[in-house]
């Protein structure tokens, strides 16, 4: 493979050791809590299946596209993202400062990295909380044999109302991710990937094919896939929309980061569909898996954030081999989180290490302090902090602690905005030598893609926000 340089064009830069490593790094970003977690909240959240087709679309339309255009802004660059793409726009004639559209990026993936942790922390809980039962009444059984549903469903209130433990093990899931990421890209964020992504397909599968036998799997798919175009809302359709961006890690420049580690021989529009495909696949996979146990023990589908950890452990109660389910289906959900959790830390870690020439250790450790802060605040919006509503003046967010404000705030406002700003660079500002050359595209495909990173995304886009964001528009 070619010996990628770093930014004297002489001396070896980091990078993945294979084409393999690469894309199961990128698909270590995608598939995570969006998928499993947030995924099908926000399907049962939004109506099912209007919200799914407008993802999929969105996914197809817009994300495979802006996923090209930020891998081979980073392939291009070869640096962290603010600079990769000050490089590609000095070297088009162009202003540096469409730097703004990573530097947006930077600051989300800290925003999200730091909630995305807290809920790490309860999927680590989960794991405790599945571990003990299989060692205490063993896995011949339902899970929590002989207790009471609503204790089941009362962990989550549980532990939402201890703030300090919530904290202990957002503490803890950030200490891994920041293990890995300080171990550099081939000693630590690659073999996280190379090692759990494989584990996490199988642990998928089995999951899956055992709800399929159990549950009521026609139910989900029904659910899932009915369309009424009547509840296809401006709100519901920005909902998709940063429901998409989320789940393919776009818009936080976390794939310009990676792109960066690229060697020249990968076909980045390869690569891609590859990892478009994958996590689009995992999402609706998910869905299939979550919603066929949930229907079998005759729960509500519109539980939201609570449906995977309420619901489903619930579920597993009246399940043969229950513990064992659930103990395994929150290691996969663990896996998956942690595989994206470093992808997110990896951001703001290059680019400080970068800016400021310091180690890449002392920098993820800066990195990770602050979104212990962050994240402890969002923990605490559950309990103690419960009134307070950081951005309640402004509508969109209104009434939100601050859990839901760096939620809401990266994938309903800085990722989308971040991705206008890389189709309009992308699509015509920067030198078109330099774009056909990396982009792996030709013929058809090449005009296609093209007329969708200049024209239908960003209109697309900018008319999501609007719908989205002042919903009588569509009234
Ligand atoms: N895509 C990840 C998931 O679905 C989350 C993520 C968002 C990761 C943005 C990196 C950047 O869980």
């Amino acid at each position: 493979m070619a010996i990628v340089t770093g930014s004297d064009g002489i001396t070896p830069r980091e990078g993945w050791s294979s084409r393999t490593a690469f894309v199961l790094a990128a698909i270590g970003s995608a598939v995570g809590l969006g998928n499993l977690w947030r995924f099908p909240a926000e399907a049962g959240a939004n109506g099912g299946g209007a919200f799914v087709l407008f993802y999929i679309l969105c996914v197809v339309l817009i994300g495979l596209p802006v996923l090209l255009s930020e891998t081979l802004i980073g392939r291009y660059g070869q640096s962290s993202a603010p600079e990769s793409v000050r490089r590609m726009a000095t070297e088009s004639g162009a202003s540096r400062h469409w730097d703004v559209l990573a530097s947006i990026g930077v600051l989300s993936a800290l925003l999200i990295v730091s909630f995305y942790c807290v809920v790490g922390g309860w999927v680590l809980y989960y794991i405790g909380v599945f571990a003990a039962d299989v060692v205490q009444t063993g896995i011949g059984g339902g899970a929590f044999e002989g207790r009471d549903p609503a204790e089941i469903e009362g962990l989550l209130p549980g532990l939402f109302g201890n703030g300090p433990l919530m904290i202990g093990l957002d503490a803890a899931f950030l200490g891994v991710t920041l293990y890995f990421v300080a171990r550099g890209v081939k000693g630590g964020i690659e073999k996280v990937a190379v090692w759990m992504m494989p584990a996490f397909f199988v642990l998928l599968l089995a999951i899956t094919v055992y709800g399929a036998f159990g549950g009521a799997f026609r139910e989900s798919a029904v659910y899932l896939f009915t369309i009424d175009f009547s509840k296809l809302t401006g709100p519901v359709m920005l909902a998709a929309v940063g429901q998409a961006f989320f789940s393919l890690s776009l818009g936080v420049a976390t794939m310009i980061t990676y792109g960066a580690y690229v060697g020249r021989d990968v076909n980045l529009a390869g690569t891609s569909g590859t990892v478009g495909f994958a996590d689009t696949a995992v999402a609706l996979v998910a869905g299939l898996c979550i919603f066929p146990i949930v229907f079998a023990a005759g729960l509500a589908a519109n539980a939201g954030p609570g449906l995977m950890f309420q619901t489903l452990p619930h579920a597993f109660q009246t399940m043969p081999g229950g513990s064992l389910v659930g103990l395994l289906f929150f290691v996969m959900v663990a896996f998956a989180a942690l595989t994206s959790s470093v992808s997110l830390l990896e951001v703001p870690t290059a680019w400080m290490k970068e800016r400021f020439g310091i180690r890449r250790g002392v920098s993820a450790s800066v990195i990770a302090a602050m979104a212990m802060v962050l994240g402890a605040l969002a923990a605490l919006s559950f309990n103690e902090l419960g009134d307070f509503h950081p951005l309640g003046f402004v509508p969109l967010f209104e009434g939100q602690g601050v859990f839901d404000v760096l939620d809401g705030l990266t994938s309903k406002l800085f990722m989308p905005i971040a991705a206008i700003l890389t189709c309009v660079f992308v699509g015509w500002i920067a030198d078109r030598r330099l774009i056909d050359a990396e982009n792996g595209l030709e013929g058809g495909l090449h005009r296609i893609w093209l007329l969708l990173v200049r024209w239908l995304c960003p209109l697309a886009l900018i008319g999501i926000l609007l719908v989205g964001i002042f919903p009588s528009l569509t009234a």
